[in-house]
């Protein structure tokens, strides 16, 4: 008891409090999803095909806000649902990055999974993650140099194989024929190197599961800051590595390509030829 109490305390170093008040906003906004009821008449559709927002992603958003800044009075938000997007602010200091509803499909439509995606950049890096799926209460946390963890269990990437890994991959479905077709031929590749592929609709559960091992790999063609700033920490304190579909790091300044590795598939040539 003593024992899981100083973990508690420590687990993410100094920044332990804020980690812990964060969850504890982003747990309650999961409450927000948990109780939503859906009406057709208030999904909207954004810029891009089968882009949606409905009242909620708004809703979390601004909760996620106003909760977030009295934590952390110092704090600026970069946020999906913003109206501008200016990454010139995620150089200095303590930037949240949000996806306030990641899996809006999902969501709509009452199909597994979705989750609220809270990251931190600290003076122009991803420094930390918070991502939970509401529906089930699974809880992913990293810090920076402080390990990565789902709900009190200490989570690494799996060292097996591609051969002997499930492969996940995103449709990128805003973009166009063009894009989608680069997603679904990068399902082709991994489907015949893989066990199998998986389409969650979540692009931050995706690479969740690869931080936790039960997947090997997670790639999508076209995937935005806050889709996955939050899962990368959690991804690379797992033990896994996140870069573009080149093999180059990310920027974290703009929508890119992703792959997301397991530390055992880094060992072969894993990357998506397409
Ligand atoms: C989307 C989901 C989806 C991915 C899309 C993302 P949203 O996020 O993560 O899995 O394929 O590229 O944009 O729009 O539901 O927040
Ligand atoms: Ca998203
Ligand atoms: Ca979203």
């Amino acid at each position: 008891m003593a024992q899981t109490q100083l973990n508690m305390e420590t687990r993410f170093g100094a920044d332990s409090a804020l980690v812990e008040g964060i969850s504890g906003i982003v747990l309650e906004a999961g409450e927000i999803m948990n109780q939503a009821h859906v009406e057709r008449a208030e999904i909207v559709a954004k810029e891009g095909h089968k882009n949606f927002v409905t009242k909620y992603d708004t809703a979390v958003q601004s909760f996620l806000e106003e909760k977030l800044s009295a934590l952390h009075p110092e704090a600026h938000f970069f946020a999906e649902e913003d109206a501008e997007h200016d990454t010139a602010m995620l150089e200095k200091g303590d930037v949240f990055v949000i996806d306030p509803i990641d899996g809006t499909s999902n969501f709509m439509k009452g199909f597994f999974p979705s989750t609220i995606s809270v990251g931190m950049f600290r003076d122009g890096v991803p420094y930390l993650g918070v991502i939970l799926v509401p529906a089930s209460g699974d809880l992913f946390r990293a810090v920076r140099g402080c390990g990565s963890w789902r709900g009190e269990e200490r989570i690494h990437t799996a060292e097996n194989s591609l051969g002997d890994s499930i492969a996940v991959f995103g449709t990128s479905v805003y973009y166009g024929d063009e894009i989608i077709h680069k997603a679904l031929r990068t399902a082709e590749f991994y489907v015949k190197r893989c066990i199998d592929v998986r389409r969650t609709g979540c692009a931050s559960y995706d690479i969740c599961m690869v931080a936790c091992g039960a997947a090997g790999i997670f790639a999508e063609p076209v995937l935005q800051i806050w889709d996955f700033s939050a899962a990368a920490v959690i991804l690379e304190e797992a033990g896994g590595k996140i870069t573009d579909f080149e093999g180059k790091p990310l920027t974290f300044r703009g929508a890119s390509t992703i792959v997301a590795a397991s530390a055992g598939v880094l060992k072969e040539d894993y990357l998506p030829v397409v």
